[in-house]
């Protein structure tokens, strides 16, 4: 059956309001009951009689009332996908007795179980999986949940809002009743039920009031929920104090679970997580696991006003919440990372953060932007709302937000949420909404300007590139900057016709330094709003060096053909803006790293190690800012940057540079390592996980080389790890550089023990995965411990071997590509979400050089799948 396409233009609103909702769980794991009461009005004069059509999907009804008198089927009418009920007027009570199988769904949408427990997920599309309802983010109501269960089993069952009754009923059984003070669209219910340790703390809002946090976790677990409790103590200080915004509940619960399919769930009053962004302790979590917890935790509740008070129309409008929560969660971490610390530390900590940011960006999202999925943040169509998770809708999404943040500056940014929030609390708006709001701030800023143009960041996709060309007169003594923006049409773009692209407005921030490396014009951002336009610059004294696109201040790609190689170098080293600095470098490297790649013979350029060097010996930078200056780009990192891919090319590239460099600079590296080893107690902080990933940085290159002094501290530091960063990250290198029987030996041991926790051994997995060849790969699916009903495994698993082992994924014969296309089958019927994800992993097939075969394999999985997710995602691929 061929998929049906959604259009953003045929919204029309809902015919009914659902004034009140109460449902009311009779819980039981094989089969739960549920019985839904809404009072419902028409919107329509009573003359007029509307069906009421509701969604419903994988569960029976089994029977409806109207007004408390019983309905008889031939009174509604049933499909697989609705509920109708036809002639609806006035006021009106309907009653919907239902079932569903929590035990058997392995979807993880709707009611599912994770080890004993059940749990929800509503958005986007999951509550009709619970019960028959206008499943639509802009029908809000007022929910009462009442859930009975065993006790035993389940002594905590938990809703959104207040519990306002808990009392004992026979057989062992009890019940709960949940009041939600706020009303809400149905993709934030939540309910929760099962034995957890529970972590409690309470905090006095700005306003006085005292208000109670929970964090649930599984049996064993407590421990590992203190960072996310301070995390989510630090979230709401910090939306008091930079937002003003306060919480609204006097209770706010997270949840942690094992099986969940994406990263966590802004449910309203009770969050659920992924119990890999919600559990740390040094132990068993990484540096990088404290500073996503602390990202997540800050995201899901920044949602509570970003998402939840001021919701989605309707799912094209995803962006509004999305993209405005991923800034207010990046610069979250981003005055985490820099709180306490001098100016100029706190300058290079948010430039870290920012690098991190923009690297996610340009490595998923521009490769997103320009292939089968391209799609604007704002979407026009699609077929499985699911789908549309991207890094474009929330990482563009959230460059977007910044956009308008720096065009309006930090007081009139704040202004305009202000007017946001008073003119659509507790409303379900559009993206349109939320620029109005800005722009009502940027007209009284400047007056006869507006943020018109400013929207088409939010209609059209692809990522614009900027050329830049300069003329330099040095007897008038100005500079003249010529800037013209070009964006082809992407995507489903390319099938429109009689349409053209409008320029984008670009807010683009730039500064100009001297050939000695002075700065000669502080940072100032220009305005790029027409296809082309000039800017010019007088009393620039001497020839100018000019520092492009600071901080990143526009999501777009910068063609500046006149600069040279020695600019570039200068820049590296010498600009007083954080972010460029480490851009110039950056694309110093890539040009280098691509180069070698399609000259293998040829050798690594004296600038690059000369760079290194400088900044291998500059220690007055804090130990992260020199971490990110002393990394080589990703090698997927590369892939946007190239016409045709050869990740295998690329890689061999890859390493010989860091070989190089390692033996080039080997004393300055362990110097450095030297400096860095581990410390006798272990911080998450910041300045700590710089230190360490200082010292992995100094291993790698000197292990790739086969120094044996560095192996043999690889292993030291491995076997006598106080915390797992400095496990894992040793492990990995043992695991890439080391000899092969203390590779087998620690991978066994490690493995041995951490078996029983599945967070742990999802490391395990995914390095073992990093490193495999095919049959390793097929033995690691058949491990009794590898399973794909959990998502977080099948990442490990599929995800790492997919996207970090070039080596084998791409070997020419394909085995990597059947590999892939078996797991999708596969998944497809466990779960149709993570089995779209991961179809995903080709969508760039058209730019690689086995595109043929990596094309057959699509092929493979366009016949062998059912699920309209996965569908979606490889008739994309292939139809463009
Ligand atoms: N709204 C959630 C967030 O961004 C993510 C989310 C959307 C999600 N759909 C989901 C999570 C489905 C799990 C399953 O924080
Ligand atoms: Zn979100």
């Amino acid at each position: 059956m061929a998929n049906s396409t959604i259009y953003r233009k045929d919204y029309l609103p809902f015919d009914f309001d659902i004034l009140r909702v109460h449902l009311c769980f009779d819980i039981h794991p094989e089969k739960t009951y549920v019985t839904n009461t809404m009072n419902i009005r028409s919107k329509h004069s009573s003359d007029t009689a509307h069906g009421l059509k509701l969604n419903i999907q994988d569960i029976t009804i089994d029977k409806v009332f109207l007004n408390q008198k019983e309905l008889h089927p031939h009174e509604y009418q049933l499909s697989e996908q609705f509920l109708e009920i036809p002639n609806c007027q006035g006021d009106f009570e309907l009653t919907v007795q239902s079932h569903c199988h929590p035990r058997t769904n392995s979807t993880l949408m709707g009611l599912y179980e994770s080890n004993q427990s059940l749990f929800t997920q509503c958005e986007a599309e999951g509550f009709r999986r619970i019960t028959a309802y206008p499943d639509r983010p802009d029908v809000l109501s007022s929910f009462t949940v009442t859930i009975r269960g065993d006790k035993q089993r389940y002594p905590y069952m938990l809703s959104n809002g207040n519990l306002i009754v808990s009392r004992d009923l026979a057989d062992g059984r009890h019940e709960c009743v949940w009041e939600d003070p706020f009303k809400k669209p149905c993709y934030l219910f939540a309910l929760v039920a099962g034995d957890f340790d529970v972590r409690e703390e309470k905090y006095r809002i700005k306003s006085g009031k005292e208000v109670l946090l929970q964090v649930y976790s599984d049996k064993g677990n407590y421990d590992k929920t203190a960072w996310a409790m301070q995390s989510l103590i630090h979230a709401i200080e910090w939306d008091e104090t930079r937002f003003n915004l306060e919480l609204d509940l006097d209770r706010f619960m997270v949840v942690a679970v094992n099986d969940f399919n994406m990263g966590a769930m802004e449910n309203k009053g009770l969050n659920i997580f992924n119990a890999a962004y919600a559990l740390a302790d040094p132990e068993t979590a990484t540096d990088a696991s404290y500073a996503d917890i602390e990202a997540v935790i800050g995201h899901e509740y920044f949602h509570n006003w970003t998402g939840n008070r001021v919701t989605c129309r309707d799912w094209f409008q995803l962006s509004l919440k999305e993209g405005l929560t991923v800034f207010r969660d990046q610069e979250f971490s981003a005055d985490m990372m820099s709180k306490g610390l001098d100016e100029e530390t706190a300058k290079s900590a948010r430039a870290v953060k920012r690098i991190d940011d923009v690297s996610v960006l340009r490595t998923a999202q521009f490769a997103e932007d320009k292939g089968p999925m391209a799609h604007p943040i704002r979407p026009d169509s699609y077929e499985e709302i699911g789908n549309f998770y991207t890094v474009t809708v929330y990482e563009k999404g959230a460059e977007i937000i910044r956009m308008q943040h720096t065009l309006l500056g930090e007081a009139g940014f704040q202004k305009g949420m202000n007017i946001y929030f008073q003119r659509h609390d507790e409303q379900a708006v559009t993206c349109d909404d939320f620029v109005d709001a800005m722009d009502t701030v940027y007209r009284e800023q400047h007056p006869g300007k507006s943020l018109e143009r400013f929207k088409n960041w939010y209609s059209q996709a692809g990522t614009p590139t900027v050329h830049v060309r300069t003329e330099y007169d040095d007897k008038a003594q100005t500079l003249t900057l010529h800037l013209k923006q070009t964006c082809p049409p992407v995507g489903l773009e390319t099938k429109r016709e009689n349409w053209v692209k409008q320029p984008f407005h670009i807010p683009l921030s730039m500064g100009i330094l001297n050939e000695q490396g002075q700065e000669i014009l502080p940072t100032q951002v220009l305005q790029l709003t027409e296809a082309e336009q000039t800017f010019t610059f007088d009393q620039i004294a001497s020839r100018p060096i000019l520092s492009l696109l600071r901080d990143f201040s526009a999501p777009i790609i910068i063609n500046y053909p006149q600069q040279t190689q020695a600019e570039k170098v200068l820049l590296a080293l010498h600009d007083t803006n954080a972010f460029a600095r480490y851009e110039a470098k950056h694309q110093l490297a890539a040009q280098e790293i691509i180069r070698l790649s399609q000259a293998p013979d040829s050798e690594v350029s004296p600038d690059l190690i000369h760079i290194w060097e400088s900044n291998l010996l500059n220690p007055s930078f804090d130990a992260n800012y020199r971490f990110v200056l002393l990394s080589l780009p990703s090698e997927t990192g590369l892939y946007t940057m190239v016409k045709q891919i050869d990740p295998i090319a690329i890689h061999q590239a890859h390493q010989k540079t860091i070989r190089t460099l390692g033996e080039r600079l080997k004393t300055h590296w362990q110097t450095l390592l030297a400096n860095h080893l581990p410390t006798a107690s272990y911080q998450p902080d910041f300045i700590s996980a710089g230190r360490r990933a200082l010292c992995s940085k100094a291993l790698q290159h000197l292990m790739a080389i086969k120094d044996p002094h560095a192996i043999e501290q690889a292993i030291y530091i491995h076997e006598h790890a106080n915390n797992m960063t400095d496990a894992f990250n040793t492990l990995a290198l043992i695991s890439e550089y080391g000899p092969q029987e203390v590779k087998e030996r620690l991978l066994a041991a490690f493995y041995q023990k951490w078996k029983d926790n599945p967070l742990v051994l999802n490391k395990w997995f995914s390095l073992v995965a990093r490193h495999a060849d095919q049959t390793r790969i097929r033995e690691l699916i058949n491990d009794p411990l590898f399973t794909m009903r959990n998502p977080n495994r099948v990442r490990a698993v599929m995800g790492s071997f997919c996207t970090a082992n070039p080596i084998a994924f791409h070997q020419s014969g394909g085995q990597g590509y059947q590999f892939w296309a078996d797991c999708v089958v596969a998944l497809d019927s466990i779960n149709p979400e993570v089995a779209a994800r991961m179809a995903r992993i080709m969508d760039q097939w058209k730019h690689y050089v086995q595109a043929d075969r990596m094309k057959q394999s699509l092929q493979y999985v366009q016949q062998h799948t059912h699920s309209s997710n996965v569908q979606e995602i490889v008739n994309k691929a292939l139809n463009i």
